[in-house]
């Protein structure tokens, strides 16, 4: 939800700030702009829409300097429109801010800053965080302050943060103060880039990427001073913080489209590469078990545990809704999964007993992280199984399992949620080997996972099928999704990829389910998808395939290589290979996100774009 990207050094600035923002632009792209400070000016180019608009008005309107920031929109408050991109100026043009987060008390701000002259000129709740700088440096200097002096500068931020009641990630210019970024954190993540006479600033690494590998995490309440000079940093409660630097993992070659049309179509076909990734170092065959270093909880900790929850928002709640199946049938511990937006404010039994954890591709999504806080509030071990690393989420958890997926770029997940299955299936085979299962058994699974990768490379060969199959149902307006036990989360997987990418309405049920209500729904222009793999209740679903056909229902079936009686039934059959029953969900959700892709071309969708998502929520 919106990104962020600021610079200080000895480069020219512009391009290098609307790459930045071309990387962020997963975040949200309702607009794009920058400000840069130049020989005590500061000037400003904005645009609703995408990047690259802004980068044709830069072509006509150049601006020179090395010291920038930059905003790619995803719009909270107010409509996306040239008035309401960011950067936003406070005062006369004194002051010049990016913003990621919401503002809550912006109402109230906004009528006392009214009250004072402040004149509006957007919808935001950005823009009363410039006014209040600008109104704060006013009085700084009635006092005795210097515009140009970096410790006015800072004691005027401090001033205004003490003021704002919600989350922010903030790139703020003074104009009388050259060559200096101020960044200030509070709920919307910040990355520092580390260069030699140059700093970076972006809302994740990926605008970092070829020009340094080293990078500070800013933390909650963390006021960073970057200039060409040095970096600063100060904890608004602690004082001065050491910058604590890590070294970036990310390659350039990863955020690469490629021979690709989307990045959504690469992260596909990546997925037997990361599901090898996410399962590589981790198989103890020896042991019959899997390797969980970064638990940080030790065996008899782990053997305490008497309930797992997980926590986690759309397609990662949906690979826990599998994770639950499996640490249920594995470990045999009571596993619930919780949409983090509720967990956040609920207040379920749960004892010292209970292991949470946050499951997310990006690390930052906001419930996730708030649910995460406040089950670790409540004194409960969380973990995290997470994707991006050295996210918020990945660094406040006590311990975690990375996905080592790449970086997933396309807006609806794709290659996370094959990865978070895997590491689910890990995970569940490391708790079941420390309660009942047997060694056989536990080397049963082992060579089972080793093969996924091979498997799900065949399973790609369905696109040719897939595509043909798109082609006959793209005008359809509704679909079902159907599927039972450890099929049901993909059903709501797959009508989850549909919706967001293609604009139709879908929706996903267990099989059986849908003759409780949505039955109603079927006719000749309702398609039902069928996740209809081989399995103990396979004869069950397919009596619910003849409840729909009963109905005159168009059904795409996804079925076992070999399943020929399928097709008597199914009027289009999508073939998988045939795996066992709890890794189904790494095969069948792929047909269903190449269903997806498909259509949302056919019907002339964004697909990496899709309306009003964005990839990393960071709001509430
Ligand atoms: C759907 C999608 C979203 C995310 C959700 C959680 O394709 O991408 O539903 O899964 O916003 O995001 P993370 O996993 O980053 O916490």
């Amino acid at each position: 939800m919106c990104g962020i990207v600021g610079y200080v050094g000895f480069r020219s600035v512009s391009d290098l700030l609307v790459e930045g923002l071309h990387r962020l632009e997963y975040r949200g792209y309702d607009s794009a702009g920058i400000a840069i400070l130049h020989e005590g000016k500061m000037s400003v180019r904005k645009k609703a829409g995408r990047v690259l608009e802004l980068a044709g008005i830069l072509q006509s309107q150049p601006i020179l300097g090395h010291a920038g920031i930059g905003h790619t929109r995803w719009a909270t408050h107010g409509a996306a429109t040239d008035q309401n991109s960011h950067p936003h100026l406070g005062g006369n043009g004194e002051v010049a801010i990016v913003h990621n987060g919401v503002i809550e008390n912006y109402d109230t701000l906004r009528k006392q800053l009214t009250a004072l002259g402040y004149v509006f000129h957007s919808q935001t709740d950005t823009e009363v965080a410039a006014h209040l700088l600008a109104h704060n440096l006013e009085e700084q200097i009635i006092l005795g302050g210097s515009a140009s002096d970096i410790e006015t500068c800072l004691k005027v931020v401090e001033l205004t943060l003490e003021k704002l009641k919600g989350t922010y990630g903030l790139g703020i210019m003074f104009r009388d103060c050259p060559d200096t970024v101020i960044a200030a954190r509070c709920g919307s993540p910040l990355v520092i880039g580390v260069g030699k006479d140059e700093y970076f600033l972006a809302s994740d690494a990926s605008p970092l990427v070829g020009y340094t590998k080293e990078v500070v995490y800013l933390s909650d309440h963390e006021v960073a001073v970057l200039q060409p000079t040095g970096l600063r940093i100060d904890h608004r409660k602690t004082g001065s913080v050491f910058p604590n630097v890590h070294v970036l993992e990310q390659v350039s070659a990863d955020i690469e489209l490629g021979d690709y049309e989307h990045y959504m179509l690469k992260e596909i076909f990546e997925q037997p590469q990361t599901v090898e990734n996410a399962i590589r170092g981790r198989l103890d065959s020896e042991e019959a078990t899997s390797v969980m270093g970064g638990l940080n909880l030790t065996a008899k900790d782990l053997r305490r545990i008497d309930r797992i929850v997980l926590t986690a928002c759309g397609t990662s709640w949906h690979a826990g809704l599998v994770g639950e199946f499996l640490l249920e049938e594995f470990a045999r511990v009571p596993t619930e999964v919780e949409y983090a937006s509720e967990l956040r404010y609920r207040n379920p039994p749960m004892t010292d007993r209970t292991l949470v954890f946050a499951i997310t591709q990006s690390g930052e999504t906001a419930d996730t992280l708030a649910a995460l806080r406040e089950c670790k509030r409540k004194g409960h071990p969380t973990l995290a199984i997470c994707n991006t690393v050295g996210s918020t989420i990945a660094r406040e958890a006590d311990g975690g399992i990375y996905l080592h997926a790449g970086p997933e770029i396309g807006v609806a997940s794709t290659k996370a949620f094959t990865s978070q299955v895997t590491v689910l299936t890990l995970l569940a085979l490391y708790l079941g080997r420390m309660r009942h299962m047997s060694y056989p058994a536990g080397r049963r699974i082992i060579g089972q996972l080793r093969d996924m990768p091979d498997k799900i490379s065949k399973t790609l060969q369905c696109h040719d099928k897939v595509l043909e199959v798109a082609d006959k149902y793209f005008r359809f307006n509704n679909f079902l999704y159907l599927g039972r036990l450890y099929n049901f989360p993909v059903a709501l997987e797959g009508a989850l990829k549909l919706k967001e990418i293609s604009y139709i309405h879908a929706e996903g049920y267990p099989a059986a389910e849908m003759k409780h209500g949505p039955i109603a729904l079927v006719d000749e222009q309702t398609p039902s998808v069928f996740v209809i793999p081989r399995g103990g209740i396979y004869p069950k679903v397919v009596s619910n395939m003849e409840e729909i056909k009963a109905r005159r229902g168009p059904v795409i079936a996804i079925a076992c290589e070999g399943d020929t009686d399928i097709a008597r039934v199914a009027d289009d059959v999508i073939y998988v290979p045939d795996v066992e029953e709890y890794l189904q969900p790494l095969v069948c959700a792929i047909p269903l996100q190449l269903l997806a892709y498909h259509v949302a071309l056919l019907r002339g969708c964004n697909v990496d774009r899709p309306r009003n998502l964005a990839k990393s929520v960071t709001v509430e």
